[in-house]
């Protein structure tokens, strides 16, 4: 038996996984962003390639991840962007991405100055797409896997997102408990599908819940 055998259980599989959060331009100096570190996407992404597919990692967020192709992005704008020109010939695509919901409706050539007049400023925001709801709407074969990130009523949100996203699969976390969601290296995710029992998998780390996913979808 050879050393170092590695089971390529997705070898041919092309996988895009999405990772971070948007960050929505206000001037050339000022962003809106999301408290999202990117961790739960790179470790979807890391476990892909381990097990042999063919990777497209589209982040906010650097890394340092080789064996996979890496494309830099910052807005929704952008990753919808990529996530289209990338999604007819993937099969599967995870949207661990926070995308922030709404945008700057202008964005200011120059840096925007403070006036010693005025104690409160104003930004218009206008909705950003909802990507993933409008990328699996073209959807052929692929499998798609969206996130709820939820800080209430956790299971009731995450069945609106999982019947109105058109998702294959929903992996709810509550990022306002401790030792899930945002910037911690664990989550607790509750994994829910069309016509079956929502499924609570304990707390671990975002590599066990990422194993712990490439598993299901291999054997679902
Ligand atoms: N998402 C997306 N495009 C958006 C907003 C969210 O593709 N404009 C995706 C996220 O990447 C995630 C899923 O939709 O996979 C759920 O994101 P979430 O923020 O939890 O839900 P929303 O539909 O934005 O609803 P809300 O924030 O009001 O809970
Ligand atoms: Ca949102």
């Amino acid at each position: 038996i050879e050393k170092n055998f590695q089971p390529r259980p997705l070898l041919g599989k092309k996988v895009i996984v999405t990772a971070g959060g948007t960050k929505e331009a206000i001037d050339p100096v000022r962003f809106i962003g999301n408290r999202s570190s990117g961790k739960m996407g790179l470790a979807m992404a890391k476990v892909a390639r381990d097990l042999g597919a063919d990777v497209t990692l589209i982040t906010t967020v650097d890394t340092d991840l080789g064996g996979l192709n890496v494309v830099k992005v910052q807005t929704a704008t952008e990753l919808m962007a990529q996530i289209q020109s990338a999604f007819p010939k993937s099969d599967v695509l995870v949207m661990a991405a926070a995308v922030a919901d709404f945008k700057p409706i202008n964005v200011a050539d120059q840096k925007i100055k403070k006036n010693d007049d005025e104690d409160i400023f104003t930004i218009k925001l206008t909705k950003n797409p909802d990507i993933l709801k409008t990328v699996a709407s073209t959807k052929t074969n692929q499998f798609v896997v969206g996130f709820a990130a939820e800080t209430q009523h956790l299971l009731e949100n995450a069945e609106k997102k999982l019947a109105n996203k058109n998702a294959d699969v929903i992996l709810a976390n509550n990022v306002a408990q401790n030792g899930a969601g945002f910037n911690v290296d664990t989550n607790r995710i509750t994994l829910l599908q069309k016509n079956q029992q929502p499924e609570t998998w304990p707390l671990m780390s975002k590599v066990d819940v990422a194993r712990k996913f490439w598993d299901f979808y291999l054997h679902r």
